[in-house]
């Protein structure tokens, strides 16, 4: 029974806090919504609704850019947002906080500014194989342009990654390792301070995707040590087109600009340029300053919520939508590795994972099927795609019961 793990470990008051979302209150097919989809996004509370709204209706107008009123109360908003994330991130440095469209955006600056100072013809950069495509494609591109090395780091049956295999695939000319904090189709949570540890023995800079790592439990980049730190505002309660991108001082002071524009200059004549200082240098253009405030918004909200109970809380679920599907006959579940995140990927022997998809959402649950952006990890397993739900503190055990039910059903629906 979820009651007991609930009783036993943590009493988090999910239903307190789903009345602060409004799209949960909706019903898809006559049925009420069990959203069970938060890899792919999360939803979004009233504090993010109503902190986008009073900037449209009483602030907007362009940052860093006017001297007016309203361009002041801005670029005050939106630094201040910068703010937000350096103490939730525990950056040392404001300036180390760079805004980007998301976790995708983020990654490609790396790939290209650090790539442009640092990676040469012959060098070899370090991708895990439970990357999304995000964390894989910018660094296939990079090797591409300057005819360096990609090497793959493989995971085992279980879904975890040996730091033993990692130590033998460095070498004299790596010079990054891109790793994702928490697979969103294994849930895998790799460790990532031991993985800096091992990395900079060996002179290696460490990019983490951390677009699910962001919203599983207290992340502190300097405690894990990464070098780079890429995650997106919706995928942490916060609003879609806005993300993060950390990095150390150490290496942006060093970096070229990635894009050209507005805001990054210092002076412009005809014939060239001189950039301006960080972290402008790389946020080319006018900010998303709004989402910005968004997703300080949502940092806030969900430092209010609670980040240790609520991530203790989702591993709760995560137990017992486990056990639950465990018991389905021909259920099998794909990673399971000893440190997981609230992410449980399954197929059903004879059924076709967007069958199993198409069917739940009919009973008014939504999952994502398929290979979630991560083809080379649904091929490890020979699999044509997986169902996976995903959850959040705002999920239930009722909800729990729900998926369990669908399931059931669409086994016996497609048998
Ligand atoms: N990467 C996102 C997911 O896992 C879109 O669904």
């Amino acid at each position: 029974m979820f009651t007991a793990i609930q009783h036993s470990v943590s009493p988090f008051d999910a239903e307190r806090f789903r009345r602060d979302f409004p799209i949960l209150q909706r019903e898809v097919y006559g049925r009420p919504l069990v959203y069970l989809d938060n890899g792919a996004t999360t939803q979004k509370p009233l504090a993010v609704l109503q902190t986008i709204e009073r900037f449209y209706n009483q602030i907007n107008a362009n940052i860093h850019r006017g001297v007016h009123r309203l361009s002041a109360e801005s670029t005050e908003e939106y630094e201040r947002a910068r703010t937000t994330v350096q103490r939730y991130i525990n950056a040392q440095h404001p300036h180390e906080v760079l805004f980007t469209a998301g976790a995708t955006a983020g990654i490609n600056m790396v790939a290209n500014a650090f790539g442009d100072a640092f990676v040469r013809e012959g060098d070899e950069i370090i991708v895990s194989e439970m990357e999304h495509h995000s964390n894989l494609v910018p660094w296939q591109m990079l090797c591409q342009r300057k005819g360096a090395q990609l090497r793959v780091w493989r995971f085992d049956e279980r879904g975890e990654l040996s730091l033993d295999h990692l130590a033998a695939l460095m070498g004299k000319r790596t010079k990054l390792l891109a790793i994702t904090h928490v697979s969103n189709t294994l849930g895998t949570v790799n460790p990532i301070a031991q993985i800096t540890a091992l990395a900079h023995v060996h002179g290696v800079a460490v990019m983490v995707d951390g677009a699910q790592g962001i919203k599983h439990g207290k992340v502190d980049v300097q405690q894990l040590d990464a070098d780079f730190y890429a995650f997106s505002g919706h995928k942490i309660y916060g609003p879609t087109g806005i993300g993060v991108l950390y990095g150390k001082e150490q290496w942006l002071s060093k970096m070229p600009p990635w894009q050209g524009g507005g805001d990054m200059v210092a002076t412009v004549t005809l014939e060239r340029t001189t950039y301006n200082d960080l972290p402008f240098k790389f946020e080319a253009g006018t900010s998303n300053y709004i989402g910005a405030a968004g997703l300080a918004a949502a940092l806030d909200y969900y430092s209010a919520v609670g980040i240790e109970a609520a991530t203790a809380y989702e591993h709760e679920l995560l137990q017992y939508a486990t056990q639950q599907l465990q018991a389905i006959d021909g259920l099998m579940i794909i990673g399971n590795a000893d440190s997981k995140a609230a992410i449980i990927s399954f197929v059903q022997q004879g059924v076709h994972p967007y069958d199993t998809g198409m069917i739940l959402d009919k009973m008014g649950v939504a999952v994502r099927t398929g290979n979630h952006c991560t083809q080379p990890t649904v091929d490890h397993f020979g699999l044509p795609g997986t169902v996976r739900a995903s959850f959040a503190f705002y999920n239930t055990p009722a909800e729990v019961d729900c998926l369990v039910e669908a399931v059931r059903r669409a086994r016996q629906m497609t048998l």
